[in-house]
């Protein structure tokens, strides 16, 4: 499928487990330099469990995770937001208390601490509406609005790999279209993505390639194309 040398993450045997409940029971993934694939899966199959384990917030109890070839397994978080990856939260994880500039002040903080014009310029042509709400606080903007911030705010960090768990939950069909073709912008800047989605049509709209996750294992995965015209995924995922 593709070239091993392009492969940006790789995640092995991965297993991971709640107290003595195992969530993950051997997963594997392969996500190459540039793509976008999806996770997608009904609730409670594992989905933002792998993608905590990636970014450091839960310890595998088997199983590696590759970043560019190199184990980044038991990491501290911070260290692999650094090296490249980074992660935009199920329910979004921004400070309602604090304005939208000081959000992404906080983004840049771990690289170093100040947010360049030019990186405010991006995020502002990918995002036009959070120029106008620099300063105000990030609890009061919409819900929409709250997800292009935390959008935003990872990729003050200049990451490589965006890890970014239902940017489209709750939202309006006119607002998931928005976050969608911001999400493909963002890819074609050369920033790779793993999306984990429940809204299983866009998500195969937008990725290249899918993974469908059944109770902490990968049940199947194939190019979105094929995961789109599969009686399977159709059945179970597209409701038809
Ligand atoms: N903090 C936790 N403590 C105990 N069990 C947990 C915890 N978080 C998740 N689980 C369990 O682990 C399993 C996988 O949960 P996970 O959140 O990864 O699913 P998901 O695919 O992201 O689901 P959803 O689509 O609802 O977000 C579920 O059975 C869930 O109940
Ligand atoms: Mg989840």
């Amino acid at each position: 499928m593709h070239d091993m040398a392009d492969t940006v993450l790789s995640i092995r045997s991965l297993e991971v487990a709640y107290g003595e409940i195992p969530a993950l029971h051997g997963v594997d993934l392969e996500v190459a330099r540039g793509e976008i694939v999806t996770l997608i899966g009904a609730n409670g199959a594992g989905k933002t469990t792998t993608l905590r384990a990636i970014s450091g917030l839960l310890e595998p109890r088997k199983g590696d995770i590759l970043y560019r070839g190199e184990t980044i397994r038991g990491m501290k978080t911070h260290l692999i937001t650094k090296m490249g990856i980074s992660h935009v939260p199920e329910g979004r994880g921004i400070f309602s208390n604090l304005t939208v500039h000081d959000n992404l002040e906080l983004g840049a903080y771990l690289r170093k601490g100040k947010i360049a014009a030019s990186e405010l310029e991006y995020i502002f042509s990918l995002f036009p509406v959070l120029e106008d709400r620099q300063k105000q606080n990030a609890g009061t903007l919409s819900g929409g609005e709250q997800q292009m911030l935390a959008i935003s705010r990872a990729l003050m960090a200049k990451p490589d790999v965006l890890l970014l768990d239902e940017p489209s939950l709750g939202l309006a069909p006119q607002m998931v279209q928005t976050i969608f073709r911001v999400i493909r912008e963002i890819n074609q800047t050369g920033t790779t993505i793993l999306l984990v989605e429940q809204n299983a049509h866009m998500a195969l709209t937008t990725a290249h390639r899918g993974y469908v996750m059944e109770t902490g294992r990968i049940a199947f995965a194939d190019t979105s194309v094929n995961l789109l015209a599969s009686e399977r995924v159709k059945k179970a995922y597209l409701g038809g």
